[in-house]
């Protein structure tokens, strides 16, 4: 059979071109989360499938749906990270993190799997930033972190979204409001769709979310979570609204946004872009609080909060601003002393590039490397014609406005990095 260049579908190749985009991003969400406090933590992509059943949950889609689960040779279930939350919860665990003084406050990247339907913004691997912090119970650490999500999305330069907030109660709460779901939608059973039926049983909050518009006609007068939140849930749902208002935000209230993952009590929430190139997929993230979830793996009682981007989508909407420049790019006669100048141009910290010939050919000339320079959106071109070689010097040229300079060879790189500073 021969080898397809194809990728595994719901997968792609980020390519140079996009990979810029993709460190940009990095870069930023780097600095913009350890401003606020939260260090990086790297976990295993893929982890004991026992924890992402119980973490986040047998009924919902992602569990009985998407894993990527299969055996080792030693026969254990391991299966391939849907989402990240689990693996944390886990290494702050066995890293003893808890015993840390709270709140401990963490950020993670990298791809995540889930068997989907491929679509627009949809994909089998995907990537997401997120953080979690661990150990804090009241409303204000729920606000740090999405003001922390929303700056976050100011300085990529997004600006179209709205910040979805819900609360679906706790333990106190949440069983009497099943109930109450149950007691209401028993008699429109025959009325709903085949997924909020299995849900009727197993998990009818998330009924509640379902995207077929027969199934919400049904759920048109059907009473929120937050009209049957206890004492304590309500407290906590007010203050919060009060806190992300006093930050300049401006939350939706979404009474029927449920979340697809099992773990949360009391806070949801969910980022949301209403832009067509992400398709149906309008969900740029989401989150909440998890209070029972370290406790579910074993540790002590410990309140969480956390959110996760999906960076994929976040690009898509980042796709048209421009690729960065090339500082500088090398036009010579002589390739090899092209290569030398280039060297000591990046070795001052200069980002530079050369021509090469390729397979067979003979170095380009002149005015094909001035069109490579062009192509690659160089801000300075180098020259070293004949004269400047004989002479032990080089002509800076700008790109934008054509105008040259003549400089020795030995100032090359600090008159560079001047006029590089700036643009
Ligand atoms: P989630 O809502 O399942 O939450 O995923 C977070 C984000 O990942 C979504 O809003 C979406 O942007 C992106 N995403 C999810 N599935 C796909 C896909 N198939 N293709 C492309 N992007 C996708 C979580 O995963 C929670 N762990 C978030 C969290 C952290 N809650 C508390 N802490």
């Amino acid at each position: 059979m021969e080898i397809s260049t194809q990728p595994p579908r719901g997968t792609s190749d980020i390519l140079p071109g996009q990979s810029e985009h993709w460190q940009r991003l990095e870069s930023l969400a780097k600095d913009h989360l350890q401003r606020a406090g939260y260090k990086e933590i790297r976990t295993p992509t893929f982890e004991h499938t026992e924890l992402f059943k119980r973490g986040v949950g047998e009924t919902t889609d992602i569990v009985s749906k998407e894993m990527y689960t299969f055996s080792d040779k030693s026969d254990r279930s391991l299966t391939l990270r849907p989402e990240g939350t689990a693996g944390c919860v886990r290494a702050f665990l066995n890293a003893g993190l808890h015993r840390q003084s709270p709140p401990v406050k963490l950020w993670y990247q990298g791809p995540m799997y889930r068997y989907e339907r491929p679509q627009t913004g949809r994909q089998r691997q995907f990537h997401q930033l997120g953080i979690e912090a661990f150990g804090s119970q009241g409303p204000l650490i729920d606000v740090e972190v999405i003001v922390v999500a929303h700056d976050f999305l100011k300085a990529l330069g997004i600006e179209d979204f709205e910040v979805q907030l819900n609360s679906l109660g706790d333990q106190a709460c949440r069983p009497a409001y099943r109930e109450l779901l149950r007691e209401k939608l028993r008699s429109r059973l025959d009325k709903l769709c085949a997924d909020c039926k299995d849900r009727f049983e197993r998990n009818p909050l998330r009924m509640l979310d379902c995207k077929v518009p027969t199934c919400q006609e049904q759920y048109k007068d059907i009473p929120s979570a937050i009209e049957h939140l206890c004492d304590d849930c309500q407290t906590h749902w007010q203050k919060l609204i009060e806190l992300v208002e006093a930050q300049g935000i401006k939350p939706v209230i979404n009474p029927r946004m449920v979340r697809g993952l099992d773990y949360y009590t009391r806070t949801a929430f969910e980022f949301v872009a209403k832009d067509k190139r992400l398709g149906t997929q309008s969900s740029i993230g989401g989150g909440g609080r998890y209070d029972k979830l370290v406790e579910m793996f074993g540790g002590p009682a410990t309140p969480a909060v956390g959110w996760a981007f999906g960076v994929d989508r976040l690009l898509m909407l980042l796709s048209d601003t421009t690729a960065s420049t090339l500082p500088a790019f090398v036009v010579s006669s002589n390739a090899e002393k092209a290569l030398g100048i280039a060297t000591d141009l990046r070795r001052a910290g200069i980002t530079t590039e050369l021509d090469f010939p390729g397979q067979g050919q003979l170095p380009r000339n002149f005015s094909k490397q001035m069109q490579q320079a062009n192509k690659q959106q160089a801000a300075f071109v180098v020259i070293l014609g004949d004269d400047e070689l004989a002479k032990g010097e080089a002509t800076i040229k700008d790109m934008k406005d054509g105008s040259q300079k003549v400089v020795s060879q030995s100032e090359l790189a600090s008159v560079l990095g001047i006029e590089l500073q700036r643009k």
